[in-house]
Order: structure tokens, then C-alpha cells, then sequence
């Protein structure tokens, strides 16, 4: 039975710390891995722009001894030709082994596992989950804090149409003790869909617009870019755009061992300056995602 993953929930809390456990010893020995997927093929299809997840599950396969092929606009497959997802899935799954899918539509990347014989990644939905970026923030988060349990978690920025912030709540809320501070303008609140996951599992969140207000409290803190792509108009993207610049004087008052994470691409939300901060995670959480899709790509396809 071929399984995809198209939701973070697609994975239990035992399974998240199987990955862990196998990113982690990735890390510590590569070369055990290196011919583990030897004649198997990763296909990234990939209708919207990206730079690392996609180019994070090609190295992912390739460090495993795999092949990949794909492509990385619409423009260049027959989806500009009219083709459905579901025959683009039909047909990829004659060529590769797994397939790794962003689409600008929200769904997509089900209608592909729908139709596919082999399993279906979700590398990103419109504005919807973004489960594989879940697992570099996880990964992230562990390595940083040693365990899941008792964080207040500040997301800030576009919680509306920010896909990874979606799915980073829907994994932190099964974990004991969580708290999420959810900081952004007026119009880039959370979905209710999403703020009922929170209510149902009993999770406490706030929500504000002040970031500097809530920073003693913060033991993680994600940092995302408004989604300029998925705005209506222009003008609402301009305005709120800048809403939340994260510069070293806003940490005056942080936790000196508070995690700062951000998916990237980074536009303006973090100052260049705050690289260097010890506090700054989100160069580290690019390479933690490679090796999670490494762990990933194992065990969709069952490779001992
Ligand atoms: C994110 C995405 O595509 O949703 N990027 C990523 O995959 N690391 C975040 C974003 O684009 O803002």
C-alpha cells in the first residue's frame, strides 16, 4: 500500500519521533545512508517557485544514492497545456518512485496521492500546509530545546496565508504544556479552521499585534514573510508588508535562550544583523529539513 503524507496530522506523534530519531542519526552517520534508496526516483513537481524545499528533497534523494527528475514551473510541464493534476500524477508514477508536489492550489497535492500509485509528498499547498517544512522546524525545535513539551511559542507575521505556520500548530498542538502567542496585523490572523485544531486539543492561545510586548515570554519565536502572492490586491501586500521588522533592540527583552526560527525566504521580517545572534535557527532549520526528508523518503518507501 503506497501512503503519502499531505498533512503534518498524516503522521503520528510516534512516527515524528521515528524521523527524529533517523535524522538524528543521519547526521551522525552519513555514509550509512548513502546507497539506501540506490535505483530509486524522487520526481519534484513543482508548479510555484521555491529554492529549498525542493532543492532540500533533491539533495535529500541524492544522499541517499537515488535519482530525481521533475521540473520547477508549470510553465515548463503540460500543465500549461491544460493537463490535470490527476493525469500529471498518473503519469509521474510511471517514471518514479515518489513524488514531491508544491502547488499553488489549495488540495492539489491530494488529488495527485488520489490518483498516483506511488506515494505523494505535499511540498506546500497554496496557503494552506506545508508539512515537510514542519519537519525541519521540528527537527529545529528538538535539537535546540531537547523536547517539545512546555514552549510558548510566538509565530508572527502572515498567520492568514502562511502555509507553514498552518501546519507548525496543527504538529506543536499534541504536544503537553505548549502555548502559542500568535502576533500579527488585524487581517493576517490565524484561520478559524486552524484556531479550532488549537480550541480541540485544548491548547491556550492568544492572539496580538504587538511583538516587543510578548518577547520576555517567548521560548521559540517564527518569523514569517507576508505572502505577497497570495493578496488580492497590491496595495493591501504594500501596507502590511513591513508590519514586522525583528531588529537586535527588540531583543533586548528576549530569553537569552530563545530559538528564533523562520522558514525563508526572508524578505524584510529579520534584520540581516541578527544572523549572528547564537539565537538565530533559521540557516541551521534549512540543512535540519534536508535531513528530515531524507528520513521521510525512507520511510514512505519502506527502506530498512
Ligand atoms: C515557505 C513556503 O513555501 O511556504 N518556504 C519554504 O518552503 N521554506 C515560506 C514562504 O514562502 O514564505
Amino acid at each position: 500500500m503506497k501512503r503519502s503524507v499531505l498533512n503534518i496530522l498524516d503522521l503520528s506523534v510516534e512516527e515524528l519521533d521515528q524521523l527524529i530519531a533517523t535524522a538524528n542519526d543521519i547526521i551522525a552517520n552519513p555514509a550509512k545512508y548513502s546507497e539506501k534508496c540506490k535505483g530509486k526516483k524522487l520526481a519534484t513537481l513543482f508548479f510555484e517557485p521555491s529554492t529549498r524545499t525542493r532543492l532540500s528533497f533533491e539533495a535529500a534523494m541524492y544522499e541517499l544514492g537515488g535519482n530525481v527528475l521533475g521540473f520547477s514551473e508549470a510553465n515548463s510541464s503540460s500543465a500549461a497545456k491544460g493537463e490535470s493534476v490527476a493525469d500529471t500524477a498518473k503519469t509521474v508514477s510511471c517514471y518514479a518512485d515518489i513524488i514531491a508536489m508544491r502547488h499553488p492550489k489549495e488540495g492539489a497535492p491530494m488529488v495527485a496521492a488520489m490518483n498516483a500509485s506511488v506515494p505523494v509528498i505535499n511540498a506546500g499547498d497554496g496557503g494552506h500546509n506545508h508539512p515537510t517544512q514542519t519537519l525541519a522546524d521540528l527537527l529545529t525545535i528538538y535539537r535546540e530545546k531537547g523536547s517539545f513539551d512546555n514552549l510558548t511559542i510566538g509565530l508572527c507575521g502572515d498567520l492568514k496565508f502562511g502555509r507553514t505556520v498552518h501546519s507548525l500548530i496543527n504538529a506543536m498542538s499534541r504536544y503537553t504544556g505548549v502555548k502559542f502567542i500568535l502576533i500579527s496585523p488585524e487581517e493576517l490572523k490565524v484561520p478559524s479552521y486552524v484556531k479550532q485544531g488549537m480550541k480541540d486539543q485544548g491548547i491556550p492561545y492568544v492572539q496580538t499585534t504587538d511583538l516587543e510586548s510578548v518577547m520576555p515570554e517567548l521560548d521559540i519565536l517564527y518569523m514569517t514573510r507576508v505572502q505577497r502572492e497570495r493578496f488580492f490586491n497590491e496595495e493591501d501586500y504594500l501596507r502590511l508588508k513591513d508590519s514586522y521588522i525583528l531588529t537586535p533592540d527588540k531583543l533586548k527583552n528576549a530569553k537569552s535562550d530563545l530559538s528564533i526560527l523562520h522558514p525563508l525566504p526572508r524578505v524584510n521580517e529579520i534584520a540581516v544583523a541578527i544572523d549572528s545572534d547564537p539565537r538565530a535557527c533559521y540557516f541551521k532549520q534549512v540543512l535540519n529539513g534536508k535531513y528530515m526528508r531524507m528520513a521521510l523518503i525512507l520511510m514512505l518507501l519502506e527502506v530498512q
